[in-house]
C-alpha cells in the first residue's frame, strides 16, 4: 500500500529542466483531454490530467510496440525511448516530505489483473520504481466482491473520502486489466473567505435556470486578467492555496458567452499564457462554494486521443504478462475535490479584508453563471485537476454525476 503525498515529490523539482518539459507535456494533454471528455458531457466535470498520466504510464512500461507507441505519441513523449520521463517520474516519487504536512493530497494509483495471470518479475519492480502503484491481482469474475476490495483499497488510501467506487456492475466475464486511480485534495487558501460574509445568491446554470447557491465574498489582492479572444470576454482569477504551492484558477466568460464556446479555447499555449500574464490586482470576488466528485472512465476519451491498441486484444502488453490475451477493460479515476471559506475545515490562516468602501473602480469577479477551473502546482505548473462547474452542488452531487455518465 502506497500513499503519496505528491505535491512534495512535484516540489523535489521546482525548476529543473526536466519539471518544465513534464509540464509542458502535462499541460498540452490536459487540454486534449479536456477537449475529449467535455464534448461528452453535460454537467460538471472534474478530472486529474497528472492521475491520468500516471496510470497510463504505468501501462507504458510494461506495452510494447503499437501499444507502446501510441501512449507516448498522446503523452507527447520523445519519438525514442529514452526513459528520461521515468527518471522524472522515480524522483518525483523517491523524494518524501519532512516538512509539516499543510495539505492533504491522496493519490492511489493501482492496476489490477484477473487472478491466473502473472505479472512479471520485473515489471512489478518498474511499477514500484517509477510509479509507486500497486499491482493486484483479483477475481473479476466475482464481480460483486472483487468490487468490494477494490472499493475497500480506495478508501483506505484516500482518508475515507471515496466510498464505493466500483459497484462490480463495471465487471464481466471478459474483465481482465482495470487500471485504478483516485485523487483526494484538500488545503486551507493562502487568504480565507469569511462565513460571515457568504450570502445565498442566484447562480444561472447553463440552461437558464437559477438556483440559489452560498456564494462567498471577499475583496482581495490576488492574480487577475481581463482577456479577450474571438470576440469573447472572460477573466482570470488565481487564488493561491497556504504557502502558495497550489492554486485554484478559474476562468470565468462574460455573462453572455457561451460556456462550451469558451472552452473551445483551452489549448496549452492558452492556458500557459493565463499563468504568466495575470497581475497582482484588487478584486471583488464572488464565487459559489462547490464540492465536485466524480468517477470517470477514460476508455472513450482516450480512443478519441488515439489510444486504442491497449483496449483490443492482440496487444502487445508483453512486459506485464506472458499472456497475449490481456487488454485494458477500463481506466478508471475518481476525483473528490470542495472549495469552501477556508479551502479546508482546519484553516489556520486569515485573510486580509479590504472594506468595501474602499474603491470603487475595482474589478469585479462574479461566478454565478458557469465557470472553468484549473488546480495546479506553482513550481512546478503540472495541471493536477482541472473542470467545470455548471451547476455548484455543496450536496453530495455524486449520484447525479454518475447519472449523467
Ligand atoms: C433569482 O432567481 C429567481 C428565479 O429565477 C428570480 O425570481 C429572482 O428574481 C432572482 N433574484 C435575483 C436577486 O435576481
Ligand atoms: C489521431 O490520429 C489521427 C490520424 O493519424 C490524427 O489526424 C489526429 O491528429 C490524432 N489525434 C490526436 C489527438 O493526436
Amino acid at each position: 500500500m502506497f500513499k503519496i503525498l505528491l505535491w512534495s515529490l512535484l516540489l523535489t523539482f521546482s525548476g529543473s529542466q526536466a519539471s518544465r518539459h513534464l509540464a509542458q507535456r502535462n499541460t498540452e494533454f490536459a487540454a486534449d483531454l479536456y477537449q475529449a471528455i467535455c464534448s461528452s458531457h453535460e454537467n460538471n466535470i472534474i478530472f486529474s490530467p497528472l492521475g491520468t498520466v500516471l496510470a497510463l504510464g504505468m501501462v507504458q512500461l510494461g506495452a510494447k510496440g503499437k501499444a507502446q507507441q501510441q501512449i507516448r505519441q498522446t503523452l507527447k513523449f520523445q519519438e525514442t525511448s529514452t526513459g528520461e520521463e521515468f527518471s522524472v517520474l522515480k524522483s518525483f516519487f523517491s523524494a518524501i516530505s519532512e516538512k509539516k504536512q499543510e495539505f492533504t493530497f491522496n493519490l492511489a494509483n493501482a492496476l489490477y489483473l484477473q487472478e491466473g495471470f502473472t505479472v512479471k518479475e520485473q515489471y512489478l519492480h518498474g511499477n514500484k520504481k517509477f510509479f509507486q502503484s500497486a499491482i493486484k491481482v483479483v477475481d473479476f469474475q466475482d464481480a460483486k466482491a472483487c468490487a468490494e476490495t477494490i472499493s475497500a483499497w480506495v478508501e483506505s488510501e484516500t482518508d475515507g473520502k471515496i466510498k464505493n467506487m466500483f459497484s462490480g456492475k463495471e465487471f464481466g466475464p471478459l474483465t481482465q486489466l482495470v487500471l485504478v486511480n483516485a485523487i483526494y485534495f484538500k488545503g486551507d487558501w493562502k487568504q480565507k473567505f469569511r462565513k460571515e460574509d457568504t450570502q445565498l445568491m442566484n447562480f444561472t446554470k447553463k440552461d437558464g435556470a437559477a438556483v440559489k447557491v452560498p456564494m462567498m465574498k471577499a475583496i482581495l489582492r490576488t492574480k487577475y486578467g481581463y482577456f479577450s479572444e474571438s470576440s469573447m470576454n472572460y477573466q482570470v482569477l488565481e487564488l493561491p492555496y497556504k504557502s502558495d504551492e497550489f492554486s485554484l484558477i478559474i476562468i470565468l466568460p462574460a455573462e453572455e458567452v457561451n460556456i462550451e464556446n469558451m472552452e473551445k479555447l483551452i489549448t496549452a499555449h492558452q492556458i500557459l499564457k493565463w499563468f504568466s500574464e495575470m497581475q497582482e490586482e484588487e478584486v471583488e470576488i464572488s464565487l459559489p462554494r462547490f464540492k465536485v466528485e466524480q468517477k470517470l472512465d477514460f476508455k472513450e476519451a482516450l480512443y478519441s486521443l488515439n489510444i486504442t491498441e491497449i483496449f483490443s486484444g492482440g496487444c502487445d502488453l508483453s512486459g506485464i504478462t506472458d499472456s497475449s490475451e490481456v487488454y485494458v477493460s477500463q481506466v478508471m479515476q475518481q476525483v473528490f475535490f470542495e472549495i469552501n471559506e477556508d479551502g479546508s475545515e482546519a484553516a489556520t490562516s486569515t485573510g486580509v479584508h479590504i472594506p468595501a468602501i474602499m474603491s470603487l473602480a475595482r474589478n469585479q469577479f462574479t461566478a454565478n453563471h458557469p465557470f472553468l477551473f484549473i488546480m495546479k502546482n506553482n513550481p512546478t505548473d503540472s495541471i493536477v485537476f482541472m473542470g467545470r462547474v455548471t451547476s455548484p452542488d455543496t450536496q453530495n452531487t455524486k449520484g447525479r454525476d454518475l447519472d449523467s455518465l
